[in-house]
């Protein structure tokens, strides 16, 4: 069975084409961060208005790269939630004129789920049960995950998401928007031990988390003297050292409670390599293992949609020619 993921519900228009036995055939990815990095974050209308300009050029690229022609799919798949709502309908309504036009069936999927699954395209993939933390722009959360679509949130963040946490404290340096990436390079280069930055609700009982109040000391601190370059450096890497502290100890602390001995880290900020190397070295210390999708995956894209349809859908399910889209979404309540 041959599925098109399409993604769109932030600032990322991706497509992606896999098929059940041979995998990923062809991706395609469009980033909008050049277009908002002069807002300091993602303006929704433009974001839409980039998705419509990019969207059916991007397909035929995926279906170039995977030598496959439209009339070759048999399941269209589209972001439904959660996401801004604008973005979200582009998506929806091309994959709804997709099925119409080909006489195929369309499904929506749940963005983080596709997130959660997207460990399953490593090599090789974890077995279910696992511990997922999924750690994105706009969430953070530990599931326990029993199997395709059976989904027990652990805990999540109270306040900021992780994500969010690095982009607002990448703003306070001055470093571009997204500032994940950028907080990351420069943190490679600073002393992780000169700021003795709060690690929040580290040591509470709970699963959950929270960031603002890290984002908040980070402020004072850069307010309260003049960084150099070195300076700016020693801060993101301190900073960064607090949230993989955080996301460390609750990792583990999740893995015990459930007693699960695998671990899946998704969304973006799973691609930073301080908080791999560390969950890495973690799980190995206990007898777990921790899984990553590879980098690339990690962040917005088309085939983890795509994927989690197909694992969703072993079979093409009948069409029902209506689409929806949700702008907020529960992971836990999907079935
Ligand atoms: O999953 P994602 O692409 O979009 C959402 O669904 O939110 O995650 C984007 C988030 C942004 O906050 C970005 O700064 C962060 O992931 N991010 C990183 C890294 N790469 C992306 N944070 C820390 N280190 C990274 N290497
Ligand atoms: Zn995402």
């Amino acid at each position: 069975m041959l599925t098109l993921g399409i993604e769109t519900s932030c600032d990322e228009t991706g497509i992606a084409l896999y098929d059940s036995g041979g995998g990923l055939l062809g991706e395609s990815l469009h980033s909008q961060v050049d277009l908002h990095a002069r807002y300091g974050g993602v303006v929704p209308e433009l974001a839409s208005r980039d998705h419509i300009r990019r969207i059916v050029p991007l397909a035929r690229e995926a279906l170039a790269r995977a030598g496959r022609r439209l009339a070759d799919v048999d399941l269209i798949a589209y972001t439904e939630g959660p996401g801004l709502a604008g973005a979200l309908l582009v998506g929806a309504s091309v994959a709804a004129g997709l099925g119409i036009a080909l006489g195929r069936p369309v499904v929506g999927i749940h963005h983080l789920e596709g997130h959660l699954l997207s460990p399953l395209l490593a090599d090789p993939p974890p077995s279910f049960p696992f511990v997922a933390l999924l750690v994105s722009g706009g969430h953070t959360q530990l599931m326990a995950v029993e199997g395709v679509g059976r989904y027990a949130l652990l805990g999540e963040t109270v306040d900021d998401a992780a994500g969010e946490a690095f982009d607002k404290t990448a703003s306070l340096l001055g470093l571009a928007y997204p500032g994940g990436p950028a907080l990351a390079l420069l943190a490679q280069s600073g002393d992780p031990r000169r700021f003795a930055f709060p690690r929040p609700m580290m040591a509470s009982d709970d699963l959950d988390f929270s960031f603002s109040g890290l984002k908040t000391s980070v402020l004072h601190c850069v307010r309260k003297q003049d960084l150099d370059d070195r300076g700016r450096a020693d801060v993101a890497a301190s900073f960064q050292a607090a949230v993989v502290d955080v996301l460390g100890a609750k990792c583990l602390r999740a893995l015990e409670a459930t007693g699960m001995q695998t671990l899946v880290v998704a969304g973006g900020v799973g691609a930073n390599a301080a908080l791999r190397e560390r969950l890495q070295r973690d799980t190995a210390r206990i007898g777990a293992r921790a899984f990553f999708p590879p980098p690339r995956l990690c962040t917005d894209n088309g085939a983890m949609i795509a994927f989690a349809a197909a694992l969703r859908h072993r079979e093409p399910p009948p069409g029902t020619g209506t689409f929806t889209v949700r702008p907020r979404w529960d992971l836990a309540a999907l079935a």
